[in-house]
């Protein structure tokens, strides 16, 4: 039987688009979950929205929405992007679904019968921000939260409390005995210091506010957020349903269960994620990774600095797998990693076009040229041997660190092992100049053996990034002729005597990035962020004298379907450059799906959303008649998505 990897990402709060941070945490979960299936694991990925709390009700109303709305839009555009990022996640959970609020509720219950939450009152400061009460010697600068500053406000409430403190000690016990249960060490320390310090029990209901899971005994009373959010790792495995069937295979019985979070979010998945869990007498089966931060130079990535990069820009411009493999390679483990444009284009220049790049190609084009692209591994004793035993030593203490790292969820010191290869594999090419090689007749089966010696490193080392780079593996494993079972991890390294017939080229691996241009194209994207903030263009109706106010974009239609509900609806995906949107557009008479898919369409990027047929539409396609039937208006082919129609 296979053995079972359960991974989960936070539920993010749907407060705004989503940046390069929340895609950071994402992207670790999808390699991770790829690497494990790559290693034969049956794995469930889980990602999701956490929608309830103050914060929330507070956006919706800034954005003139109902709470419901609101966070039915701001999923969509997660789910969107993920698609978008080709996240390969198994569920999104949001916590306003019923199969979450109900199991909730009743774990609230429970915990208020068996005497683990009992009513009281509080005073203390509270922060909206981070959903948090402080008490006095925890506040910075007068009454501001410690955690992001910002002022608090002093409420009192009647408030049921959860009993931390009964379970300290239980905690430190097996934090003690589990010393893997939190990665890295040191926020392990800081999780053991924060307990020894002594837990005060902790208030889990609110009353001031109404947007959230009401106590079903109490309902004045709604489930104070983090208590509601931390429990989607179990809500959406079944846990307390008519269905538990995957709580039991991945949770009870699973083999390995890992929550992947920021350091910011570390205390609430350490300390009261567990003792939740003791109370219920459910089994602490998960281990934590908290990951640091994605910073900018000057400081916190935030909007109203301008500051903010999002991933759609970057994957548009330099191509998913670049921006993947950015992502997840740069942050160091356990350490913040700071974004700046000058640092993602030396990245992909070095590692990905000159470095894996120039070696795909250049011996692509070699065995072609000297071989007319057949190599077999013919020849073991020649005066070059030695560089290939090095190589091949290599590459053996590469895969070994490389599943070490990666089996300790330190992907960015894996990806290095692998540069490591490629780096050498580009070195046999110095060590033994094929080209002179070439020029004698008796020094061919000695050229043979270098070919041979290339591809295959280039093929061990496609495996190793498969977890990573997507398309870019699979062109290199079609260029190669690589057969399926051959792409496999356990196929890789066993000195396989594989008849290589290679295509002629191939391309478009990855462009090479003129640095400069790049980085200014980078900066003028960040700056746009901010004029776009200081100018959100709100305008429902427009006459022709503000036809200036109308934004039309170029959008590439990603995705077309039916509306379930509506026979003249079809409901599009369409890429308008910063994101992926939903419009749903009256075209269905007119229109087959896949007719569209793939079209450059001109967009009305700022219109107001709305809901069609309970289908969120955000933008109207634009269209002509003639003689009764609609016909969409096509963009010149080489406008790119995101393009503004002046
Ligand atoms: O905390 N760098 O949601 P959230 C790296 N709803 N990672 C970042 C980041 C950055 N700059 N910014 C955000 C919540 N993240 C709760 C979680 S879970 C039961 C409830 C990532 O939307 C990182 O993983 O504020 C961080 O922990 C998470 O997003 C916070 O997401």
């Amino acid at each position: 039987m296979k053995k079972t990897f359960f991974i989960t990402t936070p539920i993010y709060y749907p407060s705004g688009k989503f940046h390069i941070g929340s895609a950071y945490t994402t992207c670790l979960c999808d390699s991770l979950t790829r690497y494990k299936q790559l290693k034969g694991y049956d794995t469930r990925f889980l990602t999701g929205t956490d929608e309830h709390g103050l914060k929330i009700q507070e956006a919706a109303q800034a954005a003139g929405k109902t709470p419901q709305d609101h966070v039915d839009y701001i999923a969509t555009l997660a789910k969107d992007l993920w698609k978008f990022l080709k996240i390969e996640n198994d569920d999104f959970i949001r916590t306003t679904e019923q199969r979450h609020e109900t199991v909730v509720a009743d774990i609230f219950e429970q915990l208020l019968k068996q005497d683990d939450i009992y009513l009281g009152s509080y005073v203390g400061n509270y922060c909206v921000q981070c959903e948090a009460y402080f008490t006095p010697t925890q506040l910075v600068n007068g009454n501001h939260c410690p955690d992001c500053g910002r002022e608090t406000t002093l409420l009192k409430e009647e408030t049921y409390f959860l009993r931390l403190s009964k379970y300290a000690d239980r905690l430190l016990e097996f934090i003690d005995k589990n010393p893997d249960f939190i990665t890295p060490e040191t926020r392990k320390n800081e999780v053991v210091a924060f307990v020894k310090s002594g837990l005060i029990d902790l208030s889990v209901s609110r009353t001031a506010f109404d947007w959230g899971i009401k106590v079903k005994s109490n309902p004045k009373h709604v489930i104070y957020v983090w208590i509601d959010a931390l429990s989607n790792y179990i809500t959406a495995l079944g846990y307390g349903s008519k269905d538990p069937s995957l709580y039991e295979k991945y949770w009870v019985k699973g083999d390995e269960v890992l929550h992947v979070v920021g350091k910011d979010i570390l205390r609430f998945h350490a300390v009261y994620w567990p003792i939740m869990l003791m109370a219920l007498n459910i089994p602490i089966k998960f281990k934590l990774l908290a990951h640091g931060w994605y910073m900018m130079k000057d400081g916190k990535m935030s909007k109203s600095k301008g500051n903010v990069v999002y991933p759609e820009m970057l994957v548009n411009r330099f191509g998913l797998d670049a921006f993947r493999y950015y992502i997840v390679r740069e942050m160091a483990f356990g350490n913040d990693g700071v974004f700046t444009p000058e640092d993602f284009v030396q990245r992909i220049n070095s590692d990905l076009v000159n470095d894996l790049g120039n070696l795909v190609s250049r011996t692509i084009s070699m065995v072609n040229k000297y071989f007319d692209g057949t190599v077999s591994d013919t020849c073991h004793n020649h005066e070059y041997r030695k560089f290939e035993v090095e190589l091949e030593d290599l590459s053996k203490e590469v895969v070994k660190n490389y599943h070490q790292a990666m089996d300790e969820f330190k992907i960015s010191n894996a990806l290095q092992e692998v540069s490591r290869l490629v780096a050498r594999t580009n070195k046999l090419i110095d060590d033994t100049n094929p080209w002179n090689l070439a020029k004698d007749e008796a020094l061919k089966p000695v050229l043979a053996s270098t070919m041979y010696h290339l591809l295959e490193s280039i093929r061990m080392i496609t495996i190793l990034y498969r977890p990573v780079l997507l398309d870019s593996c699979d062109k290199i494993f079609d260029a190669l002729n690589v057969e399926t079972e051959l792409r496999s991890m356990d196929k890789g390294f066993g000195g396989e005597k594989i008849h290589y017939h290679v295509e002629k080229t191939i391309s478009h691996l990855f462009p090479r990035l003129d640095s400069e241009k790049e980085v200014e194209y980078i900066k003028s994207q960040m700056n746009s962020v901010k004029e776009k903030i200081v100018e959100i263009p709100q305008k429902s109706e427009i006459t022709i004298d503000q036809f200036d106010a109308v934004d039309i974009k170029v959008g590439l239609v990603v995705e077309a379907m039916k509306h379930p509900n509506a026979a003249k609806l079809l409901i599009l995906k369409v890429n308008t450059g910063e994101r992926i949107r939903q419009v749903v557009s009256g075209i269905a008479e007119f229109y087959q799906p896949d007719q569209l898919v793939g079209k450059k369409l001109l967009v009305i990027a700022n219109l107001k959303p709305v809901k069609l047929r309970n289908e969120l539409s955000e933008g109207m396609i634009l269209c002509g008649d003639h003689e009764g039937k609609i016909y969409i208006i096509e963009a010149n082919p080489l406008l790119e998505p995101g393009s503004t129609v002046k």
